[in-house]
């Protein structure tokens, strides 16, 4: 049979991944597609060095239209990255009837909507397992694997730089730069890492495992997100010291009022199977209602992990070409004409439990009020502990709460932050033991 034929944008690290995992398992690849899988076409801004890869039979280009519209190619393998000119591409080669493959999350964070109704209205397919938790087949997991459950909540760690530089911080007590510096000469860190360490990757990703996992719409602007930049390296040794180990965490549940979608730093038990995943490895918590929890963990980045997923939707789209649109699975898991309306939930709604650390006059009656202030707010204790500083008369005061609505918390802390012997802002950082 006639091989299929793959236009390649991008040969960074992704891509030229993508071409060194198909080169070397061409064999074992075209036993499961059913045809061998032939890349004949890339393109990229440094031609010269890619033709040095990609040795004579391969055309390289400096146009990335060129291969879009080259009648051709049957898929275009979009792995540029960013979200102007990459939404470009992906609508013309959907245009020409091309399939695509991505590994761009921030594309699809922000124009899926798009992006899968004009891939519906063509008859085009549009995968994307390489985008969410990179060699971790996720995607295929939640649309597929667990497709008889309905799902209650998905958390996990899915941005592979963060998840380093905390285990670093922790654990070698390496300051935040040089750590970064490191994700970034390994290739797991994006072309601007703000949007790592501010959580956004994170928040694009969980974005998308959100839509699969619920039926909804792509909502990237109503997630709330908050990364690790702010985060103090006194918090990360104090939660070591009360069992817990803090992680950029992504988290989306399904609530009666509606869907919460967040990323931020959170507290999680030492214990528990996130807080021991550690360096720049992802892992994926699901919690389906017939299923129960479901653990996916692997690398989240890099090279050949993340080509193992480009190329395993390769495979799914060469596979599924003869198929009729209609029998195709759902870009979006469920039918186009059934996803619902449920609203996502604004932060000042979400339920969580959260640690509070603050300063205060050691002298008596402070305890009093601040407890007053979290009772007032139906905000109930877990735990308290009260530890010296280097001020004789200062005391630092660490609590533990069970579970709260967040409205309630920020205003107790704005009542604990106005109270006349309270010397700091207090740090609030969100818990959660994900049982
Ligand atoms: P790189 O920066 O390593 O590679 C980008 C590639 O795109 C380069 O080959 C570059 O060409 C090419 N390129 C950029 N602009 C143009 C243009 N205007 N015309 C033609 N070619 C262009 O990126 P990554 O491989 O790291 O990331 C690619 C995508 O994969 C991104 O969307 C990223 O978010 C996603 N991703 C990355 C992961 C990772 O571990 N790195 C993991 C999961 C997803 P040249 O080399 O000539 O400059
Ligand atoms: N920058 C991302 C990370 C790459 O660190 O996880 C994978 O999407």
């Amino acid at each position: 049979m006639e091989s299929i034929k793959v236009g390649l944008l991008g040969l960074g690290v992704v891509g030229g991944g993508t071409w060194k995992v198909l080169a070397r398992n061409a064999r074992e690849i075209a036993r499961r597609a059913g045809r061998h899988i032939e890349v004949s076409r890339v393109a990229v801004r440094d031609v010269a060095k890619a033709r040095k890869l990609l040795g004579p039979d391969v055309a390289v280009c400096a146009d990335p239209f060129e291969v879009v519209r080259d009648p051709s190619i049957n898929i275009v393998v979009e792995l540029i990255g960013g979200d102007m000119l990459a939404r470009e591409l992906v609508l013309e080669a959907i245009a020409q009837g091309k399939h695509v493959v991505t590994a761009n999350k921030a594309l699809l964070a922000k124009h899926g909507n798009e992006i899968f109704a004009a891939a519906s209205a063509r008859g085009v397919m549009v995968a994307f397992e390489a985008a969410v938790a990179g060699g971790i087949p996720i995607i295929k997991a939640i649309r597929e694997g667990l497709t008889a459950n309905r799902i209650e909540w998905v958390a996990g760690i899915i941005n592979g730089t963060t998840n380093f530089i905390l285990s670093e911080m922790r654990s070698r007590g390496l300051p935040f730069a040089t750590v970064l510096a490191e994700a970034q000469r390994l290739g797991y860190a994006e072309a601007d890492p703000t949007f790592d360490i501010e959580g956004i990757d994170a928040a694009h990703k969980l974005t998308l495992m959100a839509s699969i996992a619920f039926g909804i719409p792509v909502q990237f602007d109503r997630a709330y997100i908050e990364g690790i930049s702010k985060l103090a390296a006194e918090d990360i040794k104090l939660a070591e010291r009360l069992g817990y180990r803090i992680k950029l965490l992504g988290i989306t549940k399904r609530r009666p009022e509606g869907i919460e979608l967040r990323v931020h730093p959170a507290l999680v038990p030492t214990r528990s199977l996130l807080a021991n995943v550690e360096g720049a490895m992802n892992a994926v918590l699901v919690r389906g209602d017939a299923v129960g929890q479901t653990l996916y963990y692997g690398k989240g980045a890099g090279e050949e992990p993340t080509a193992s997923s480009v190329v395993a939707d390769l495979v799914d789209v060469t596979r599924l070409l003869t198929a009729d649109p209609e029998s195709r699975v759902p870009h979006l898991a469920f039918q186009p004409d059934a996803m619902d309306d449920t609203p996502i939930l604004p932060i000042d709604d979400v339920v969580t439990s959260y640690y509070l650390r603050f300063s205060v006059a050691d002298q008596p009656g402070v305890l009093a009020d601040v407890t007053r202030a979290l009772a007032n707010g139906g905000i109930s204790i877990g735990s308290m502990i009260q530890q010296p500083t280097d001020s004789a008369d200062t005391a630092e005061l660490i609590f533990l709460t069970h579970e709260a609505v967040e409205r309630n918390v920020n205003e107790a802390i704005a009542k604990i932050e106005a109270l006349p012997f309270v010397h700091s802002r207090v740090t609030r950082i969100r818990m959660e033991n994900l049982a």
